[in-house]
C-alpha cells in the first residue's frame, strides 16, 4: 500500500487542483494501491489531523477548477515550533498525524511561508514533496510558479478594460497589483497591457519622475496616463527606512495602500483626476490559463515520479523549460525578486516605459 498525504497551504492561485491531479494520475497510472489523504485546509488539516480519505476519482474533472478541492489556510511561521495557548507544539501534531497514519509522503502545495514549514518538517525526517505554487511568481528555485501567468492575465484584463476609460475622460489610472513584496506580476501585466509607467518593489520610485510622465504625455496630446503599481512598490524615501521604521510608517498610513498615497500626490502635483483600480482577488480567482495547466501538470507527474522512486525532500520547479527537482533546504527562507537590470526591463525601457527612477 502507497499512502499519500496531499494538502494546499497559503493564499490560494489557480491550477492548485490540477497539480494535484497531476500527482495523482501520474501515481495512479502505475500503482493501483493507493490511498490518498487530502488534508484540509492547509497545515491546519495535519496539525488537527482533519483529512478526508480520497481516490483518483476524486481529481478527475478539476483540472480546470479553480481554487483548491482540500481547502487552505495561512498558518504564521514563526508559530510553528513554540506551544499555542492551549499548550499545542504544532510540529509534534504534525509529525504526530503523519506517522499515526502510516504516511508514506507527503505532498505540500504552497509558496514561501509553506516552503518554510515544509522544510522544517523535512528537518524532523517526514518524507516531503513540494510543488511551487503563488501568483507571486517569488519562490526560489524556479523559473515559474503556477498560478503566475493566470494573475498576469487578469491583471493585463483590467489593465486593458482601464485603458479605454482612461482615453474617454483624460484621466490617470492607478491599477494596483498583487504581488506581495515583488514586483513580477506587475512589471508582466505592466508590460502585457501598454502602462506608459511601472513601479515595482525591486525600483524605488521618485514622484516628480511620475508626475514628469504625465505632463510629458499631456504636451504630446496625450492627455491620458496608466501607471500598473505593485502592492509592494515603495518610495525612495521610505526605501531608505530600516524595516521596523517603514512597518511602523505603513501602519499610520491614513491611506490602504500606496495606490492611494500616490494617487493623491499626484494629483496635488498635476491638474489631473486621478483613479484607482485594484482587481485585488480576482487575480487569483477563476480558472487557471492553459500556461498554468500546462505547468501545473508537469510539476504534478514529475512529483508523482519521485513518489514511485521514493525521492523525497525536493521541491519540483521549471528551470530552463524542464522540470527539475530542487533540494528543499534550497529553495525555503528565500525570495526570487525581480532583477532591475533584467533584460525585460531594458526592453520596457527602451520602448519609453517609466519605473518611475529616470529623476
Ligand atoms: O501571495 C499571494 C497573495 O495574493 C499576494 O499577492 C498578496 O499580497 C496576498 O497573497 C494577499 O493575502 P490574503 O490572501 O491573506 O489576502
Amino acid at each position: 500500500m502507497l499512502r499519500i498525504g496531499m494538502l494546499t497551504s497559503g493564499g490560494d492561485c489557480q491550477a492548485l487542483n490540477a497539480a494535484m491531479r497531476g500527482v495523482v494520475k501520474g501515481v495512479c497510472s502505475t500503482r493501483d494501491d493507493v490511498e490518498i489523504y487530502g488534508f484540509r485546509d492547509g497545515y491546519k488539516g495535519l496539525i488537527y489531523g482533519n483529512f478526508d480519505m480520497l481516490t483518483a476519482k476524486n481529481f478527475s474533472g478539476i483540472l480546470t477548477r479553480g481554487g483548491t478541492i482540500l481547502g487552505t489556510s495561512r498558518q504564521p511561521f514563526k508559530l510553528m515550533r513554540v506551544p499555542d495557548a492551549n499548550g499545542l507544539d504544532k510540529v509534534s501534531a504534525m509529525k504526530h498525524t503523519f506517522n499515526k497514519l502510516s504516511l508514506d509522503c507527503l505532498v505540500i502545495l504552497g509558496g514561501n511561508g509553506t516552503h518554510k514549514t515544509a522544510n522544517l518538517l523535512r528537518e524532523e525526517g517526514l518524507n516531503i514533496i513540494t510543488l511551487p505554487k503563488t501568483i507571486d511568481n517569488d519562490l526560489w528555485g524556479t523559473d515559474m510558479t503556477f498560478g503566475f501567468q493566470s494573475a498576469v492575465d487578469i491583471a493585463t484584463d483590467t489593465i486593458d478594460r482601464i485603458h479605454t476609460t482612461a482615453t474617454s475622460h483624460s484621466r490617470v489610472f492607478i491599477i494596483e497589483i498583487m504581488g506581495h513584496k515583488v514586483g513580477h506580476v506587475t512589471l508582466n501585466a505592466g508590460i502585457a497591457g501598454g502602462a506608459d509607467v511601472i513601479l515595482i518593489p525591486e525600483i524605488p520610485y521618485n514622484i516628480d519622475a511620475i508626475t514628469a510622465v504625465i505632463q510629458k504625455r499631456t504636451v504630446v496630446s496625450k492627455p491620458f496616463t496608466i501607471l500598473a503599481v505593485a502592492e509592494g512598490a515603495v518610495s525612495r524615501e521610505d526605501a531608505k527606512l530600516k524595516k521596523k521604521e517603514y512597518r511602523e510608517k505603513v501602519s499610520k498610513r491614513k491611506y490602504p495602500s500606496v495606490a492611494y498615497e500616490l494617487a493623491e500626490q499626484i494629483q496635488q502635483k498635476t491638474d489631473k483626476e486621478v483613479r484607482i483600480t485594484v482587481p485585488g482577488h480576482t487575480q487569483r480567482g477563476g480558472s487557471p490559463c492553459a500556461c498554468d495547466r500546462v505547468i501545473a501538470t508537469r510539476v504534478g507527474a514529475a512529483a508523482a515520479e519521485l513518489i514511485l522512486k521514493q525521492e523525497y525532500g525536493y521541491m519540483i520547479g521549471i528551470k530552463n523549460g524542464e522540470t527539475a527537482k530542487i533540494p528543499l533546504q534550497n529553495v525555503a527562507g528565500k525570495l526570487k525578486t525581480v532583477d532591475p537590470d533584467c533584460s525585460l526591463i531594458q526592453e520596457a525601457r527602451r520602448i519609453g516605459i517609466s519605473f518611475g527612477d529616470e529623476i
